[in-house]
């Protein structure tokens, strides 16, 4: 197949690179003309395992441009993957959904042949039907159903194992406006194995708001069991493990620590409570889920200070700035509330990371960033921050360490501290 995709993020370039692998053609387009020229020449402009392979295999399948004309008009789906980021108060900013979709409609009122533009950033149930359909009928003056299909086919993808997530995914999800927009994405999904969830445009939404949010309670919920399991000297991933024995609850998501970050949770969780505010809906739920990952990083300094009380003026490492391991991402990471809180404490801050250090240097110029893992443990203490596995290989004897990530090899430090376990 044909295929448009209308920004290269995280999702726009992954889910286009794995088109591209089952045999569609793909045409990428972007606004940032950095990010064209470097996917045009086989280079992700982003971090993510088997992402680079994919692009220099099957570079004779796409190109990438800022045309959208060019894109549409020689394509016969065009996916939106455009960013929904938060606004200062949470809300949903849906303004690259709505310039996007003006732009396709536009080019969409000079082509003669059926279309099908498929939603697929994370948009408020509603978003699809209400907004990017009319937009797209006034600007193309041509009629949904008839002239061009619309679909909302949400992305589960997670940073860091990207590829291998969109390739092998427990379910699609197809929201539809009509029989035939669906059997083009049938169409397009044939050779998936997993089950094809089929459904209306808000439902497909939903699902995605509703999958998030859950899974973000999950880990806030096992982070407040663990912080009592801490006041009881229980290990909290033996609980965790206890209880994801039981199908009904299941072992994922029930990791302690310092809480959830990245592009995703924060802003889903934080669009969806806006919107349930403003619809004067309780969201009690989600409510307490942000909060208490508000100050779980916090926990991290707090165990700190009962091994050095005052840390003004001494030397704290961080292990790991990116919100997960695998990704060069720190949109919302745990290690940002970590330094600004030793730097408040007028501690001397060094870090380091495997991929996401430049990232952090525009947020904290100030701190030092080390060239390798185990320069940061030369400090007076060390807090870890994000599991990357190059962690695991550190020599921690004699060392104070903190960590808020469960790493069984740092039990070896002089002090170890755990902050649920
Ligand atoms: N990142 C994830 O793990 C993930 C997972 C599932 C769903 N999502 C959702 O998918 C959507 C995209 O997320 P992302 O992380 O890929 O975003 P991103 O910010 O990494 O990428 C968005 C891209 O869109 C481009 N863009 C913005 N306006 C444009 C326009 N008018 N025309 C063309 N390109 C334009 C930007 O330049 C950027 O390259 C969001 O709604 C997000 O919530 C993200």
């Amino acid at each position: 197949m044909e295929i448009s995709i209308i920004g290269t993020g995280y999702v726009g370039l992954v889910s286009g690179a794995c088109f591209a692998k089952f045999g569609n053609n793909i045409i990428f387009v972007d606004i940032d003309k950095d990010k064209i020229e470097k996917i045009n020449n086989g280079i992700t402009p982003i971090y993510e395992d088997d992402l680079e392979d994919l692009l220099l295999k099957y570079k004779d399948n796409f190109k990438a441009t800022d045309n959208y004309e060019y894109a549409v008009n020689n394509t016969d789906i065009t996916f939106i993957c455009v960013g929904t980021p938060s606004r200062k108060d949470g809300s949903i900013d849906l303004s690259f959904i709505k310039e996007s979709t003006i732009e396709i409609a536009r080019v969409l009122k000079q082509k003669d042949n059926y279309h099908l533009i498929v939603v697929k950033s994370t948009v408020l149930p509603g978003t699809t039907k209400n907004i990017v359909l009319p937009l797209l009928e006034k600007d193309s003056w041509k009629k949904v159903g008839r002239d061009f299909g619309l679909a909302m086919n949400p992305e589960f993808l997670r940073e860091g194992i990207a590829v291998n997530d969109f390739l092998e995914p427990d379910r699609i999800v197809i929201g539809s406006y009509d029989e035939k927009s669906r059997d083009v994405l049938r169409k397009l999904y044939k050779d998936f194995s997993c089950h094809l969830f089929e459904t209306s445009l808000s439902a497909a939404e939903m699902i995605k708001y509703a999958s998030n949010c859950f899974l973000a309670t999950k880990i806030s919920f096992i982070n407040e069991i663990g912080n009592m399991c801490k006041k009881l000297s229980v290990d909290a991933y033996e609980v965790a493990d206890g209880m994801g024995l039981d199908n009904r609850i299941g072992r994922s998501f029930l990791d302690s620590g310092i809480g959830w970050g990245g592009s995703c949770f924060p802003k889903d969780l934080h669009a969806l409570l806006s919107w349930a505010k403003e619809e004067k809906k309780e969201a009690k739920i989600i409510e307490s889920v942000i909060e208490v990952n508000r100050l779980q990083p916090i926990k991290l300094i707090e165990l700190l200070k009962n091994h050095i009380p005052d840390l003004n003026g001494k030397t704290i490492g961080v292990l790991g700035l990116a919100f997960k391991p695998n990704t060069d991402d720190i949109r919302e990471s745990r290690a940002i509330s970590v330094v600004g809180k030793l730097l408040e404490e007028g501690a001397e801050v060094k870090a380091y990371d495997p991929k996401a250090m430049n990232n952090f240097k525009g947020l904290y110029p100030q701190i030092e960033y080390c060239s390798s893992a185990d320069k940061v443990l030369n400090s007076d203490a060390v807090l870890i921050a994000t599991k990357w596995e190059e962690f695991k290989k550190l020599e921690y004897k004699g060392k104070i360490v903190i960590d808020g990530r469960r790493l069984k090899e740092a039990e070896t430090a002089k002090i170890y501290d755990g902050v649920c376990w």
